[in-house]
This record gives C-alpha cells, structure tokens and sequence, in this order.
C-alpha cells in the first residue's frame, strides 16, 4: 500500500496540516511507534493483532474447513468485528470464488428468511463467529440457521465450523457436538482480528490465497518504523489526526471500485469503535466512487470544512472497451474503456476537491488480490493504533458496544444486568 498525503497538506488544503507541524508530530510518532513495539513485544491485549501476520497459521485454518471445501455457499453468522474482516476479504474476491458467501449480521427477520429460502443448503456451509461466544444476534441467528438445515433435513453438525473464546456458550455448543472449531487469538479484539480465523475461514471456504494475504500484512508490518515520512501506515494514523485536530471531524473514505464497497464498512467500525472514546475520534463515512460522484460529492467539495477524504484507488484491474456509436457527441467514449473513464473520474474528483482546499488523502493499490488487501487491513489497523496513541485513548475497548449487548441480553431475560434496568427505566419515563 502506498499512501499520498500532497493533497491534505496546508499550501493545498484547509483545514490542511502544514509540513513543519507534520514534522513537530513526529516526534509524537516516534515515542508511538516505541509504544506499540513494545506492545507488540509482550503480546499485550490489542497490540497483538499486529503481530497476526507471524501468528496466524493457514494450515490450521485450511484443516478446520478441509469438510465443507467444496461448499456452494458458506453462511457467516458474526457481527462487528465478527463479520466485516472476513467480508472485506470475500467480497473483494467474489470474482475468484465458485463459493457463494453470504454475512447473517443483522437480525432482520425478512432478510435473514430470504436467504435462507434462497440457498442451497445441503451445498452449503455454516461458520460461526463470536469471540465472546455471547453475543446476541450472532447466537440467535445460528439457531435459527440450524433449524433451517434441520427442517430441510440437513445435518448441520456436518458443514459448521465453528471460531471462538476458550471459553463460553459458543465453545460449549461446539464441544457438545464435536464442531471442527478455531480459537480467536488472545489478545486480538475483534475489529483487529480480520488476519486471524476470524477474517481467514471464509476466505480459505472461498479457496483464496491465505499465504498471501499474510504476505501483504507481514510487509506492511516491515514498514512500521518510527517516522511518519517513511511508513504509509502512520503517515495515514498521523495525517488524519492531525486534520481531526484542525477540524476535519469527518473522514469519508471512498474507495473506487465496487469491490471494495466493504472495506469502507470494515475501516468505518475499525475508525469509530477504536477511536470514538472520551469525546474525541473522527467521524467515518462511507461513499463509493464513481457512484457518489453523483451523491455526496457536492457536500464534500462545497459544505462545511469539516471533512477528510480518503480514496482508494485499487490500481489495475480487469477492463471493459466502450462500444463505438454512430452518435457525433458519443464518439469521445468509444475511444476509451471503462477503466478509463473510471480513472479519468477518479482523478477529477481528486484535483477538484484539492483546488477547493479540501483535503484528502489517497490509498494506492497494485490491484486487488490476497496480498494488496492483506497489506491494507493491516496498514489500516497499525494507522489506527498509531491515531489511537496519539489521541491518548484506549483503542482497544468498547464500552458502548458492551454497555448495549448487556442491556439486550437483560431486556430479553437472559441475565440480570444493570445496564438493561437502565433502559427499563428510561422506557418507564416516556
Ligand atoms: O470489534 C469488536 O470488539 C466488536 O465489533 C465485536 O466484534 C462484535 O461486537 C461481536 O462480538 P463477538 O465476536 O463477541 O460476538
């Protein structure tokens, strides 16, 4: 991954941060960087995910799915961190893959029927994903996945794999019916653990390169050193801390191809639950280039200077000619691929935002396989630590989300948690 700040520094942009405060901040980056090292060293909590590029074994994961290998479609059933890494990684594959994946995260009923109405369930695969092994949505929508397989007389105990705690209910059912299952590392939170089984069984059911998305993390990970001017990672952590803190509160990140529409999810919950702590962090938002070209782009180039934007641009990819036409005004077209008008839009986007002074900040890609996006999970996860140093937050927890899984599981009988009191309270008001 290579990272090009130019366009949100200050003789460019504004709110832009100028080179010499760039250069003032890295002095911060350097006691971060010694930081996280150290971290990374004695494997404490959250620091640990950087290390998965050495940690993580493909053997082990290949072996745990070895059964349904040949599956037509593969059910994820996780959430947040449980989900996003793996469809992150599925989805910007999709093409490469004869396996269908499909992500059970929401509990919408409608939603979660529709599919299973729709697939093939004896050709299909179920991988179940919670690190705490209690989560809700993700336990209630395995039972109701399994009596689907059960009603269309499927053993379910045949195509499940199963990743979790060492301990917990998930763990528990697994033992119970013998479940091929994977451990989620110690240490690794689950927006963190997309280089772990967490983000790697559905990849290895989809029959992609795991090797080389860990290939791509370790040589993000040889490039972490102490100086934002020599890492893309920290110069991406530092550069949007520094613009949060002249007033770029939102970050919208816009990826220019439909492929990566998911990243933009996975990096949106990476940049708010690490980061959204004390009353500080940055906003992000989701767009897709070209397509929001023709939707947010107004606000981003002409509403209040309070934004970043980040592109990534996913360097060559397959293309498609545009058919000649007989149509004068037309004929510009038909000299040029879809890729290129792709390209053309993507660079005008870009400039026309840097001559309005708005910064922005591009991801650069050599194509979109294994190892580039292994490469950017994990430089986006160390562009997180470093910006979670620097903001002098605890990247690594989530109170609210716990605060709210507590209080669900209390509403619904299934503990007694004070956090759910405090609902009950508040509904009693109304
Ligand atoms: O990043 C996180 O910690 C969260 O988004 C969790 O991944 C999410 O809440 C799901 O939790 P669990 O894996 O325990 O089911």
């Amino acid at each position: 991954m290579n990272v090009d700040i130019g366009n949100a520094l200050a003789s460019v942009a504004s709110p832009g941060a100028s080179r010499e405060s760039l250069e003032r901040l890295d002095e911060q980056v350097a006691d971060a960087h010694e930081r996280i090292v150290a971290g990374m060293e004695q494997s404490e909590h959250g620091y640990e995910a950087l290390n998965l590029p050495e940690r993580t074994d493909p053997d082990e994961i290949r072996a745990a799915v070895e059964p349904v290998a040949d599956a037509e479609a593969l059910i994820t059933v996780g959430i947040g961190g449980s989900a996003l890494g793996a469809a992150t990684i599925t989805d910007a594959l999709a093409d490469e893959s004869d396996t269908e994946a499909v992500y059970l995260d929401n509990v919408d009923p409608e939603w979660v029927s529709s599919h299973l109405e729709r697939l093939p369930l004896e050709e299909t695969a179920i991988n179940v994903v919670s690190r705490s092994g209690t989560t809700a949505e993700t336990l209630a929508n395995f039972l109701v996945v399994r009596d689907a397989f059960e009603a269309a007389g499927v053993d379910w105990t045949e195509r499940t794999i199963v990743t979790t705690g060492e301990s917990g209910p998930l763990r528990n059912l697994a033992d119970r019916h013998d479940l091929p299952s994977l451990k989620v590392p110690d240490g690794v939170p689950g927006r963190f653990s997309a280089l772990s089984a967490v983000g790697m069984v559905a990849a290895a059911v989809c029959g992609h390169d795991l090797e080389a998305l860990l290939e791509g993390a370790a040589a993000e990970r040889e490039s972490l050193t102490g100086s934002l001017f020599d890492c893309p990672a920290y110069a991406y952590g530092a550069t949007a801390y520094a613009l949060d803190q002249r007033g770029a509160a939102v970050n919208a990140m816009v990826p220019y191809a439909e492929s990566l529409e998911t990243f933009a999810e996975w990096f949106a919950q990476l940049w708010a639950e690490s980061l959204g702590k004390d009353d500080l962090g940055q906003t992000p938002a989701r767009a897709l280039g070209v397509t929001d070209q023709h939707s947010q782009l107004q606000l981003y180039r002409a509403g209040p200077r309070d934004k970043l934007v980040t592109f990534v641009s996913p360097g060559e990819t397959d293309d498609r000619s545009i058919p000649d036409t007989d149509v004068d005004e037309l004929a510009y077209l038909g000299d040029a691929t879809l890729g290129e008008l792709l390209e053309a839009e993507f660079e005008a986007t870009e400039a026309s935002l840097a001559a309005a002074g708005r910064p922005n900040v591009r991801l650069e890609l050599e194509g979109v396989d294994e190892y580039e996006l292994g490469g950017l999970l994990y430089g986006m996860e160390a562009a997180c630590v470093l910006a979670g140093e620097l903001y002098g937050v605890n990247t690594f927890e989530q109170p609210a989300v716990e605060w709210a899984k507590k209080a669900t599981r209390g509403l619904l009988g299934g503990g007694d948690f004070e956090e759910a009191d405090a609902v009950a309270e508040k509904t009693e008001l109304r």
